[in-house]
């Protein structure tokens, strides 16, 4: 009777961790922007909270969300001595508004997918070592603001 119990009691036990680990699934705009972390250089550590193992990205540094579909909306990373460059992945958040990345050390190029993000009104971009300027069809991003 009691080792029914225990085993009755682990059991239940088993079940729920087997079912809040199958809940703790990344979104897909959580995992691009992992990718995107992947291109830059942050040698001080300060994107240490962008972890797969979340379930949203809504409250990793620089982050913030739509309320209602947890989506993207900016990406407020300026001064953080980010190297590296801006991953094409950039063009999957195409719910993203804000993009300030202003007062790093970014290299390359400012990828074309960016026009995907047809939300986007600001982009902070300054005093980082990009090549090539803002791609010529931005232009069609209708809010957009540019510094
Ligand atoms: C990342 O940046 C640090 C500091 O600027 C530099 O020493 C290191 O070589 C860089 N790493 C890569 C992979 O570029
Ligand atoms: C552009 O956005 C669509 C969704 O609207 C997405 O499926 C596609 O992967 C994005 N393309 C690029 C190049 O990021
Ligand atoms: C802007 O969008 C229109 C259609 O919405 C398209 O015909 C035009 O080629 C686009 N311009 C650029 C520069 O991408």
């Amino acid at each position: 009777m009691k080792m029914g119990m225990l085993v009755f009691v682990f059991s239940v036990i088993s079940v729920a961790t087997l079912f809040s680990s199958c809940s703790l699934a990344l979104t897909q705009d959580g995992l691009t922007l992992l990718e995107i972390k992947n291109t830059l250089n942050d040698s001080r550590n300060l994107l240490v909270n962008w972890q797969a193992t979340d379930e949203t990205p809504c409250k990793w540094t620089g982050i913030s969300c739509h309320t209602h579909d947890q989506r993207v909306r900016s990406i407020n990373l300026p001064y953080m001595q980010l190297g590296g460059t801006i991953s094409p992945s950039i063009g999957k958040l195409n719910r993203l508004q804000r993009l300030a990345l202003h007062q790093n050390s970014l290299h390359g190029f400012i990828p074309n997918e960016i026009t995907n993000c047809t939300e986007l009104r600001a982009l902070y971009l300054r005093a980082n070592y990009l090549q090539g300027g803002i791609p010529a069809n931005i232009g069609n991003l209708s809010f957009l603001t540019i510094l």
